[in-house]
């Protein structure tokens, strides 16, 4: 039994996300979705939005289940009996950050298996879905419709 956990903020989760999530879940038995519940870090959708919107999001996909942590990322894979850590990575300005996270990870003794963006996603990240949004930019097809939904409600 394999089972990767793609950890993220995803405040809120865009159609890049679940375009990984989807791949992971072909790749290993069970995905967990994992939430950071940052409390140094103000977002725009609380914790269990974010889990809610993710719920719903991958609600089709086998063995995939949508959880939420605190501190160390590998950790949690401990906990949940993840063996891998499940990352997207959209360009090279992604690489470094990401290559750091995954080395010091990999020496708290969780791996990490990185899967390359789908190019039509390669540009999104969620402060972006923010941004436009809120300036009255249209993300159609970025995001699932009830997250610009969402997304919408809570602009002022
Ligand atoms: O969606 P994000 O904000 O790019 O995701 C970053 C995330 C949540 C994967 C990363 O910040 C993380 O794993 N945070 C948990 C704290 C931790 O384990 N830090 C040490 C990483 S080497």
């Amino acid at each position: 039994m394999t089972k990767a956990c793609c950890p993220g903020s995803f405040d809120p989760v865009t159609n890049g996300h679940l375009d990984v999530v989807e791949r992971a879940s072909r790749l290993f038995d069970e995905v967990v979705v994992a939430v950071l519940e940052n409390l140094n870090k103000r977002a725009l959708f609380s914790v269990e939005e974010r889990m809610e919107m993710l719920r719903e999001a991958t609600a089709h996909l086998e063995g995939v289940k949508v959880s939420s942590f605190q501190g160390l990322v590998t950790e949690f894979c401990k906990q949940e009996g993840a063996d891998v850590i499940v990352k997207g990575l959209r360009a090279v300005t992604d690489f470094d950050y990401e290559m750091q996270m995954a080395q010091m990870n990999k020496r708290m003794g969780v791996e990490t298996a990185f899967l390359a963006a789908k190019p039509d996603y390669t540009y999104l990240s969620s402060s972006l879905m923010r941004e436009v949004v809120a300036l009255g930019g249209d993300i159609d097809g970025l995001v699932p419709p009830f997250v610009l939904a969402r997304l919408k409600d809570k602009m002022p």
